[in-house]
């Protein structure tokens, strides 16, 4: 090497970045690491050689909140062997819990919330510090854009939509993420727009809320979200959309008609909605109804009969009975989902079911148990069904077989391929012809 390429040479730093829960902290988690490129940081899958480790965490259960101090303890020894490293946590239990992190675990050099990541830099050049503010700017407009050739996995996420009014008795997401805020129309477009410039065929449109977005369009108008994918559609080289999670009381008409309309919409729903007792949907405060969930998936399946719906539940909510759980498994089994999560509730400090009377461990347990076995036999039924459907298959990497392409399906579904020719990012229409444990196998439609 010269003199001069060894001057110019940039100092590489090396940045490892765990990330936990929702898929808000996956596209959160990808933005930090862009903002840390542009201060000379490169991602690396090695936390040991790592100048910077970044865990980006999640508040929603106890569990997943537990686990980041579990990991902050096993991070100690390289603290003490690296004084230099840099630890650092975001995400949601940063937010929650801000300075007091830094004071159970002296280690940690920046907290930073989800609202403040953009600043992240600034913080990591300052060297320590603890930022939960909720800023009036617009986080996304001060994050730095990857250089223009950098070229993306062929499936993307696009946070539309953040933060939560809803409330639900439960959850801590209207804490740690703040109020609902929609970005918009322009710039969630010029953000499709650059992403299939960099070979994006699918995006999956995030928000806490995702179907509550809504803003103003061009024309100056008030937009819903339905308006919006279909402005989305109509960028050329962009092949499927998808978008999670949604609210049932924000299933508008317009929608559910871009279900039956929009061919680039996946028909693929997640729909939660956490129980299937009126009075412990009351006591959650989801406001809706039994009946009014399954008048509104009958409405979606109008429009679009193919269409798979996913959910999420949660057993063991104080002052649940045996009669509400079997109203939960009675749920289940009229609508028939595609799949399912399903939790034990964990309660959460701050939110207002925290001081509630908890149910019996044990029953909450064997709830969860039945639970899951009904949802497991009905996502194990959809899977078996696709075999001998034709359905589209993205391929998103190489199989372990020379020859063979993985992809996911229109439904989700990792799909095996024989595809010698094929490349990552092509959409091809494979025949469906077998269904193992976790995956389906297909051979590429003539
Ligand atoms: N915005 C989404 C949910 C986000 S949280 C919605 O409204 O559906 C993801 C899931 O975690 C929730 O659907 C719920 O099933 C589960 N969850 C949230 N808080 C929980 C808690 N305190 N205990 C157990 N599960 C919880
Ligand atoms: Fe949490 Fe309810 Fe908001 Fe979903 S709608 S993020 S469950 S408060
Ligand atoms: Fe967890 Fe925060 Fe997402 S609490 S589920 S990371 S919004």
């Amino acid at each position: 090497m010269s003199d001069e390429a060894s001057k110019t040479a940039p100092v590489m730093k090396k940045l490892f970045i765990k990330t936990y829960g929702c898929q808000m902290n996956v596209y959160d988690s990808q933005r930090m690491a862009e903002a840390m490129g542009a201060e000379g940081y490169v991602l690396t899958e090695n936390q040991a050689e790592a100048d910077m480790v970044l865990l980006n965490t999640c508040h929603i259960r106890e569990k997943a909140a537990e686990k980041l101090y579990s990991d902050l303890g096993r991070l100690k020894p390289l603290k003490l062997e690296k004084p230099d490293l840099k630890i650092g946590v975001a995400g949601c239990v940063a937010q929650a819990e801000g300075e007091e992190i830094q004071r159970r675990m002296p280690i940690v050099d920046l907290v930073v919330g989800p609202q403040a990541y953009h600043r992240l830099p600034a913080m990591a050049r300052a060297g320590r510090g603890v930022d939960t503010e909720f800023p009036a700017e617009d986080k996304f407009e001060h994050l730095p854009k990857p250089a223009a050739a950098t070229r993306r996995a062929p499936a993307a996420f696009l946070t539309v939509q953040e933060g939560c009014d809803k409330f639900c008795a439960f959850c801590v997401v209207p804490y740690t993420r703040g109020a609902e805020v929609s970005r918009p129309v322009s710039r969630i477009l010029a953000e499709a727009r650059d992403l299939v410039s960099r070979g994006v065929r699918e995006i999956t449109l995030l928000g806490q809320n995702v179907n509550g977005w809504h803003g103003e369009g061009p024309e100056g108008r008030e937009w819903g979200f339905g308006r919006l994918i279909r402005a989305i559609a109509e960028i050329e080289g962009l092949d499927r959309i998808r978008y999670t999670t949604s609210h049932p009381n924000d299933m508008a008409d317009d929608l559910i008609e871009a279900h039956r309309d929009e061919p680039k919409l996946m028909p693929y729903l997640h729909l939660p909605v956490q129980s299937g007792s009126n009075s412990i949907l009351k006591a959650m405060n989801r406001r809706h109804t039994v009946d009014q969930y399954l008048r509104l998936v009958e409405r979606i399946r109008k429009a679009r009969p193919d269409i798979m719906l996913t959910s999420d539940f949660i057993v063991g909510f104080p002052g649940e009975t045996d009669q509400d759980h079997r109203d939960t498994l009675a749920l289940v089994r009229e609508v028939n989902f595609g799949t399912a999560f399903s939790f034990k509730y964990s309660p959460r400090p701050g939110t207002p079911a925290y001081e509630r009377p908890c149910i019996d461990d044990a029953v909450a347990d064997a709830r969860l148990q039945e639970l899951q076995t009904l949802l497991t036999s009905q996502q194990r039924a959809a899977q078996e069904s696709m075999v001998g459907r034709e359905l589209g298959v993205l391929f998103e990497k190489p199989g372990r077989n020379p020859g063979q392409m993985v992809g996911k399906s229109d439904y989700l579904h990792a799909v095996f391929v024989e595809a010698p020719e094929a490349r990552v990012g092509d959409l091809v229409r494979v025949r469906i012809t077998y269904s193992a444990p976790n995956s389906l196998a297909g051979e590429l439609a003539a």
